[in-house]
């Protein structure tokens, strides 16, 4: 197999790290990596902070759920929509900006996505593990005070990078039927597949080391989605001129 194919197969999230820094040069160059994935319409809408300070550290771990790796880790970026060098744009040549529609934000969302994800595998292709963090979204308005953040400027994600101090089994995807279809949506295999999976994810938590969980996928996903999806973020988004049309 193709040593690219091989290392995405090889992911999974890294939570604990050795003691053992990154060097800033090598993360620059994964940033620059980052800055090369495809991009809507040129616009290059993420910016990314890396957070070193440990005040700032220990705040955003609290604003996470408490999830220590996002003190701990040697390095922590926050990835952020960013259209605030848009408006700067516009304004070098007099042209009103037409902001605040839904399609923008979307657009800057999955370019922070695409960046990070060339970020995180490159990472990976160096020999370092990271970790996501959607959990900075819990306390949004916060973490964006903490980082001073403009109007069009918000936080989406964090993700934790070091070099790996844990050899996790890699987590089972759903069948490949389950989300690749032909030519029209035909969900009628999917309840049984699904009924399969989670028979996997069963076995995979039963068997990873450390862990004492017996559920499935489709009770994880059933317990989490009878929860509120951080019914904050509609008007923090609106707040930061988003989501507004
Ligand atoms: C946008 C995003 C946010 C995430 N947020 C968290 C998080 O806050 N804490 C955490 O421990 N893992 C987080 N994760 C990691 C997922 O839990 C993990 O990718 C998923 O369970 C699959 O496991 P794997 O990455 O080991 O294959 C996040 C992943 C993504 C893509």
């Amino acid at each position: 197999m193709d040593n690219v194919i091989k290392l995405l197969k090889a992911h999974r999230s890294i939570r604990e790290y050795l003691n053992r820094p990154v060097s800033q040069k090598l993360l620059e160059s994964l940033i620059e990596a980052g800055q090369c994935a495809a991009t809507s319409s040129f616009i290059q809408a993420c910016t990314v902070i890396q957070v070193s300070n440990q005040e700032t550290r220990q705040k955003l771990c609290e604003y996470s759920a408490g999830q220590v790796y996002v003190a701990n880790a040697p390095v922590f970026l926050v990835f952020c929509v960013d259209m605030n060098r848009h408006r700067l744009s516009c304004d070098m040549h007099d042209a009103p900006m037409l902001s605040g529609y839904t399609e923008q934000f979307l657009t800057a969302a999955l370019d922070c996505a695409l960046f990070a994800q060339n970020v995180l595998v490159g990472a990976e292709a160096m020999g370092l593990g990271g970790c996501y963090i959607g959990a900075i979204r819990n306390h949004i308005a916060e973490v964006d005070k903490l980082l001073g953040l403009p109007e069009l400027v918000c936080p989406v994600f964090g993700l934790c990078l070091g070099y790996p101090a844990q050899n996790p089994e890699i987590k089972p995807r759903l069948p490949l039927s389950v989300v690749f279809k032909q030519e029209s949506y035909d969900d009628s295999s999917d309840a049984a597949l699904i009924r399969d999976y989670d028979q996997t994810i069963r076995e995979y938590y039963r068997t990873r080391s450390g862990s004492n969980k017996d559920d499935s996928w489709s009770v994880r996903i059933s317990s989490m989605l009878a929860k509120e999806a951080r019914p904050h973020m509609l008007p923090y988004l609106k707040s930061k001129g988003y989501l507004l049309k």
